[in-house]
């Protein structure tokens, strides 16, 4: 399976933050057996998607419907139309801000694909729920909820990222990560046969170029989704390295 590195800049990034963008890309040509993306804040897709030659572009979310009075929203088309080839639904960020549920993201992800996008699929649990032992029931539950209807697998990945561990410099035990993508494993076979067994299952929360080696060489974690190491093409790069 090929490795899957994407970065996720959050609300971060002005135009400046272009040069880091081809930065990046330079890194993409590089290890040409890692498939890359970068999802920047909405104002910087098209530039990007029109310059980038080895990595993707790609939006943070978008919205379920097509189109209508929906304020400061994005729709998968939208994305597509600038150039976008992906977008993240279902970051527990905006799980928490926005109070998406998993049914809101189910509608998300057919959206995106409908449109042409690939779908990442973020799950993951928050601290109490690992803490009470939940984690594995939690994610699953989240899982089975988040991939509701007509989805096509081949254009699916799926980012496991533990709450708890996303931009506080603490990551899961590698048993843990390994135990966690195994269930997701199993759970993507169930849902889609054979094919559930080629969906990519990244890891994320505080991924570095320190820590990528050992996270990457764990059992089904086919790929990385980066926040804060991936604004620069500095510390984004070694990723990239790692995973080829
Ligand atoms: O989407 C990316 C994740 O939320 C991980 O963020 O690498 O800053 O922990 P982080």
């Amino acid at each position: 399976m090929r490795p899957y590195i994407i970065a996720n800049w959050k609300m971060n990034g002005s135009f400046d933050a272009l040069d880091e963008a081809w930065g990046i890309d330079e890194a993409a040509g590089e290890y040409r057996d890692v498939d890359v993306a970068i999802c920047p804040p909405a104002t910087l897709i098209a530039p990007m998607a029109d310059e980038l030659s080895y990595a993707k572009a790609g939006a943070q979310d978008c919205h379920q419907a097509e189109s209508g009075a929906h304020t400061g929203c994005l729709s998968a088309n939208m994305i597509g139309e600038v150039g976008g080839t992906l977008a993240i639904v279902g970051h527990s960020e905006r799980r928490q801000d926005q109070a998406e549920t998993s049914a809101i993201v189910a509608e998300k992800l057919i959206a995106a694909q409908k449109t042409g996008l690939e779908a990442i699929l973020c799950i993951g649990e928050p601290l109490d729920v690992r803490d009470a032992g939940e984690a594995e029931s939690y994610v699953c539950q989240q899982l089975a909820e988040s991939l509701v209807g007509d989805i096509d697998p081949a254009m699916l990945t799926v980012a496991y990222e533990p709450i708890w561990a996303i931009g506080t410099g603490r990551v899961a035990g590698e048993s843990d990560i390994a135990a966690m993508h195994a269930a997701c494993r199993a759970q993507l076979v169930e849902r889609f046969g054979d094919v559930g067994a080629g969906v990519r299952l990244l890891y994320g929360g505080s991924v570095k170029g320190e820590n990528a080696p050992q996270i990457l060489a764990i059992d089904d974690v086919n790929g990385a989704l980066v926040g804060g190491a991936s604004l620069k093409a500095e510390t984004f790069a070694p990723i990239i390295a790692a995973a080829a």
